[in-house]
């Protein structure tokens, strides 16, 4: 363990869940979708957020300071932001709310002309952080769990298991009674994101339909849909490199660069945030075995959450540890066990790991046995015995 109160952090690696949003409907048997987009709400929160993180880690007071990182006047060449994008704004401009909270305006970002001239950038001194917006059509990476075949042929084996069985009888009552509140959507139990998220937007975004709705049928909603959508992103046939958990197996590698860069003296980043949607933290939690020490941070992770990787150095090595804020219940971080252990050193963590990560567009068509879209047509699968058969 490390002293992290005098060593201070060498870096922290961010994935935040987007804020408060309109509706997200997603296919069950796919679960493509299109992103909702962000709401004022949303946005408060995600600005809050970044306050948050801010006094977290940018503090140089809190225990948690990022050795050497600007704390009033950014340094973008500390910061790497990458938001998946496409569809609704929900993830980007997320993105931009939370670093509107990291960074806030600073009259100290003023600067003088040549003529003499003192300029302050708009809204007091206003600080621009760039965003990397990764496309859907662009890389897999952050949406990996789309148009990939064996991600399908996984939801229909998951449907299959006692665990999903189960939930689905024990979900009945609650099916028929919420019924006359879905406006004609389908009321079963495969279904389910689509009814919690149909209750939830509402209730929070239409006065008639949160006057009207018996309460615990949104929390029923809720308990259901996370047992349903901890059996869709993780994996019970294969464990750490099951095609359940591709959502954040494509993740893994940037997490792992941004850390091992973090080691190299001349690298300037010291804080990787990715702004990115729910599924990455069910399917984190599971390959890093958090959820076998810490059972409640099991199903959907509310909006606005925060997973950490902090990295700090001890005499002679490094070491990561994982955190977690669920949503704006949590005042706090609490403290996750990566593989039993409150931290691990760098090299175990990717030792752990390395072999489970999807890290380039060929090895993500091949790991989901897509050939065609997402530019895998420019591959040749005919000599690979994987995409021929093999299971997946
Ligand atoms: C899945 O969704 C993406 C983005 O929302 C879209 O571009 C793509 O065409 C969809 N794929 C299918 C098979 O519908
Ligand atoms: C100084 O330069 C800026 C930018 O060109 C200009 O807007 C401003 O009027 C100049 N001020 C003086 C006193 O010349
Ligand atoms: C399970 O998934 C398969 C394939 O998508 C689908 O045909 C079947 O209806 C699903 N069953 C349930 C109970 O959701
Ligand atoms: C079925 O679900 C109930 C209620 O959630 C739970 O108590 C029970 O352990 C589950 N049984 C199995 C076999 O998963
Ligand atoms: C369950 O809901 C899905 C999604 O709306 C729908 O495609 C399917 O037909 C429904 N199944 C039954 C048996 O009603
Ligand atoms: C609000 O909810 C009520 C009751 O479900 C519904 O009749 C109405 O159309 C909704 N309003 C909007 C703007 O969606
Ligand atoms: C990961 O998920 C699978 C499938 O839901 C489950 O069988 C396994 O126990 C989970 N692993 C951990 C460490 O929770
Ligand atoms: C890690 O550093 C290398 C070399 O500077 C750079 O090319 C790469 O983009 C960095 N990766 C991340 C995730 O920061
Ligand atoms: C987050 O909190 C919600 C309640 O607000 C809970 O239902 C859910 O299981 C929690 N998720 C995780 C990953 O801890
Ligand atoms: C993680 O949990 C799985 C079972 O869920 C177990 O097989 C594996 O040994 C665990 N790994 C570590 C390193 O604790
Ligand atoms: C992909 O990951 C493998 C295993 O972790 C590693 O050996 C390889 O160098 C990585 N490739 C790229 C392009 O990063
Ligand atoms: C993989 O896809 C090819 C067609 O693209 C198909 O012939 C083959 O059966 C698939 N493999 C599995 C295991 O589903």
């Amino acid at each position: 363990m490390v002293n992290a109160t005098t060593a201070g952090l060498v870096g922290v690696v961010l994935l935040a869940r987007h804020g408060d949003r309109t509706e997200y409907n997603q296919d069950p048997y796919t679960y493509n979708s299109t992103q909702g987009y962000l709401t004022p709400l949303g946005s408060v929160q995600q600005f809050e957020l970044g306050s948050f993180l801010r006094s977290t880690y940018l503090n140089p007071d809190s225990p948690s300071y990022i050795q050497g990182i600007s704390a009033d006047v950014v340094d973008i060449d500390q910061l790497f932001v990458r938001a998946d994008s496409g569809g609704g704004n929900v993830i980007l401009d997320s993105a931009y709310a939370l670093l509107q909270g990291l960074y806030p305006p600073s009259p100290q970002t003023s600067f003088t002309l040549a003529n003499g001239t003192v300029v302050v950038p708009p809204l007091g001194g206003y600080q621009y952080v760039p965003v990397e917006s990764l496309e859907f059509w662009q890389a897999p990476s952050l949406t990996s769990w789309m148009d990939c075949n064996y991600f399908q042929l996984h939801l229909a084996r998951a449907n299959q298991t006692a665990e999903y069985l189960n939930a689905s009888s024990q979900a009945l009552p609650f099916l028929e009674s919420v019924r006359p509140y879905l406006n004609g959507i389908s009321n079963n139990f495969t279904n389910m994101w689509n009814i919690y998220d149909y209750i939830n937007v509402r209730y929070t975004h239409n006065k008639t339909f949160y006057e009207n709705l018996p309460e615990t049928l949104l929390y029923q909603a809720r308990h259901f849909a996370n047992i349903h959508q901890e059996l869709t992103f993780t994996d019970g046939v294969q464990l750490q490199n099951g095609i359940g958990q591709i959502a954040i197996r494509t993740v893994l590698p940037e997490i792992f660069a941004s850390l091992t860069n973090m080691t190299v003296p001349e690298n300037k980043v010291k804080l990787a945030i990715t702004e990115l949607d729910y599924k990455q933290f069910i399917s984190l939690f599971n390959v890093t075995n958090a959820t076998t020490y810490d059972p409640e941070v099991v199903g959907i992770p509310d909006y606005n959450s925060v997973v950490a990787l902090e990295l700090s150095k001890d005499t002679d090595h490094y070491e990561v540890s994982m955190k977690f804020k669920n949503g704006t219940n949590d005042k706090d971080f609490r403290q996750l066990k990566l593989f039993g252990n409150t931290s691990i050193t760098l090299p175990e963590l990717i030792q752990q790991l390395d072999w489970t990560t999807v890290n380039t567009t060929m090895s993500w068509c091949f790991s989901c046995n897509q050939t065609t879209l997402r530019g895998c047509s420019a591959y040749n699968f005919s000599q690979d015995p994987f995409i021929s058969g093999d299971r997946p």
